[in-house]
């Protein structure tokens, strides 16, 4: 089955709505015939992404939600499952970066890129599986990991750890949901490479406030990722990608499936031949390498 004939009629709940990969997927979800449930902590641009879906003959509601707060989550499934319908899609999308030296990094920082990444997705899973598996019909849940989840990059600690973190727990619920026997819901793990979005713009950082903090690294970092959003996929086109390869039955969903597949790739040669992380010489982002 093709994408459309698989999600189309179908109700898609997606955090992290509001922007980048989550607004991308939002859109092409409504091409292809979704009802959208836009979950996101900005109003305005959840709000403002409603009326175009709508304006454009679709049917989108907004529901502003902190994916940090498990009762705001657990509110948004009994919303959906109220107002909307039964969930086909639940894309767990919010999510934020952070630059920096690990050692520089605010507690406050850290723990903001462990509750919005991590159990941000928790979150999901936890208020909307048990509906998902008591519908009788096929449903599911993508989680959204990063070519972040199978490298080790420096000065994006946090982010790199979440990612890993979220693709672990991808992996495992797939077990799980296939251990328990609820063949109807599919888990799949989506792995971004550069896609254009506001996240290096939103990322939080390291601030001067104790001797030796290195600023400067951080914000050098957030200018080499912004320097890789210039030759970054279109969040639209990404979505078309992705939506194509899980009405497929793909478990690792890439953007860019040459450049996330050579990091793969590279990950379980460094596993296999132990040897440890290097550093690199030039970034490995080849916008021509899609
Ligand atoms: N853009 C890329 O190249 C790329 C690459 C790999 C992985 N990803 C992943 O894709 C996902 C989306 O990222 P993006 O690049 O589109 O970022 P983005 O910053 O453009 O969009 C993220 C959205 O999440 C929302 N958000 C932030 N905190 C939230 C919270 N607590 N609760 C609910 N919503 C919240 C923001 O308001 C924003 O609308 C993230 O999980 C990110 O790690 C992105």
């Amino acid at each position: 089955m093709n994408a459309r004939e698989t999600f189309g009629g179908g109700v898609a709940v997606i955090t992290g709505a509001g922007a980048g990969i989550g607004a991308g997927l939002a859109r092409h979800a409504h091409r292809l015939g979704m009802s959208l449930v836009l979950a996101d902590v900005d109003a305005a641009a959840i709000a403002t992404l409603r009326e175009q879906l709508v304006a454009d003959g679709g049917s989108a509601v907004d529901v502003v939600c902190d994916v940090r707060d498990p009762d705001a989550v657990a509110e948004l499934a009994e919303r959906t499952y109220r107002d909307v319908g039964p969930v086909r899609l639940l894309v767990n999308n919010a999510g934020i970066e952070q630059f920096g030296y690990l050692w520089d990094t605010p507690v406050a920082n850290w723990n903001r890129v462990m509750d919005i990444n991590v159990s941000g997705v928790f979150h999901g899973v936890r208020a909307f599986l048990p509906r998902m598996i008591a519908q009788p019909d096929p449903a599911w849940v993508w989680n959204l990991s990063s070519i972040g989840g199978v490298a080790a990059v420096p000065l994006q600690a946090p982010y790199i750890i979440s990612k890993h973190a979220v693709l672990a727990l991808t992996e495992c619920l797939r077990l799980e949901v296939q251990l328990a026997g609820h063949d109807h819901i599919q888990v799949q793990a989506v792995l971004p490479g550069a896609v254009k979005s506001n996240i290096f713009e939103a990322a939080g950082g390291v601030e001067n406030t104790r001797a030796g903090t290195d600023v400067e690294a951080a914000e050098s970092q957030r200018a080499a990722m912004l320097d890789i959003k210039a030759g970054a996929m279109d969040p639209v086109e990404a979505a078309e990608v992705v939506f194509d390869q899980s009405a497929r039955g793909e478990f690792y969903l890439l953007t860019q499936p040459d450049y996330v597949g050579s990091a793969m790739v590279e990950r379980a040669q460094v596993l296999t031949t132990r040897v440890p992380p290097q550093l690199r010489t030039k970034p490995r982002f080849d916008a021509t390498k899609h």
